[in-house]
This record gives structure tokens, C-alpha cells and sequence, in this order.
């Protein structure tokens, strides 16, 4: 059995490629995420994009409770920042999530520093690039011989 796995991403993030190359690179999302899909063939990978927060938790809603999902890869681009009804949402259901961010955002500016959403995900992969998801999904599986 594929091991499923949901991949999120929030607002803005529809404009990667076009969106500030300097800091978030030239893939575009469909690269990425065609590419995650490549490299994965023993996962089910699934995709989410919304630049509106409450459709973003409505989609961790509905997944959250499938024991299906090894879990969520979750970039919620500046909702990290501001948004503490997507800390509930993610803290009220009971599949991992895990938060990726492209770049590292630790390095950028301080109020970037804070995430309201890493205290309820399992983990926080930040800074590599498009490699941030792959790490991300890897976490989420089993491991590799
Ligand atoms: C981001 C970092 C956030 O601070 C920013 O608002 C984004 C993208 C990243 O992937 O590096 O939209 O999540």
C-alpha cells in the first residue's frame, strides 16, 4: 500500500517562479510538486493550494482524522506568522503535520522568526529550497533501507 501523503501550501505560493526568484527560486509549484511525485513512487502524493485561510483549514479538516495519511507537508507561507486558527486547526486533528518552509526563514526578517504553527507540528525543515518538501516527506515516511 502507497503510503498517502498531502502536501499544503498557502498564500502566494501560486506564484513561485515568478514570485521574488532572488528569495524563493525559479520552480515553479507544478515543478515541485511534479518532481516530489517523481521521486516518490512508493507515496501517494496529493496537492493543496489556497491563498485563503479558512479553505486551508477546511483541507486539514478534512484530512486530519484519515488514518490513511502518514501525514501533511504544510507550507503556510506569512499564515506561519499570524495565524492562530491554523495552530488550532493543525493542533485539533490528530494526523502529523509537518511545517516546511522554502526559504530560511530565521535569516530573514524578525517578525518571520516567529511561527504560530511550530509548536503543533511534528517537525520544521526551513531554508533548503524545493529540497525543504522533500525532507519534509521523508520525515513522514517510514525509513529507507
Ligand atoms: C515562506 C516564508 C514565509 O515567511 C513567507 O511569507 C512565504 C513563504 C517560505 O516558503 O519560505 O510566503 O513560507
Amino acid at each position: 500500500m502507497k503510503h498517502k501523503i498531502l502536501i499544503i501550501n498557502g498564500p502566494n505560493l501560486n506564484l513561485l517562479g515568478r514570485r521574488e526568484p532572488e528569495i524563493y527560486g525559479r520552480q515553479t509549484l507544478d515543478d515541485i510538486i511534479g518532481r516530489l511525485i517523481t521521486k516518490f513512487p512508493d507515496a501517494e502524493i496529493s496537492h493543496f493550494q489556497s491563498n485563503h485561510e479558512g479553505a486551508l483549514i477546511d483541507k486539514i479538516h478534512e484530512v486530519g482524522f484519515d488514518e490513511s495519511y502518514a501525514g501533511i507537508v504544510l507550507n503556510a507561507g506569512a499564515y506561519t506568522h499570524t495565524s492562530l486558527a491554523l495552530a488550532d486547526a493543525i493542533a485539533g486533528v490528530s494526523c502529523k503535520v509537518v511545517e516546511v518552509h522554502l526559504s530560511n526563514v530565521f535569516a530573514r526578517e524578525e517578525i518571520r522568526h516567529r511561527s504560530l504553527i511550530a509548536p503543533v507540528c511534528a517537525g520544521s525543515i526551513s531554508g533548503f529550497g524545493p529540497k525543504s518538501y522533500e525532507l519534509a516527506i521523508r520525515a513522514l515516511l517510514p525509513d529507507q533501507k
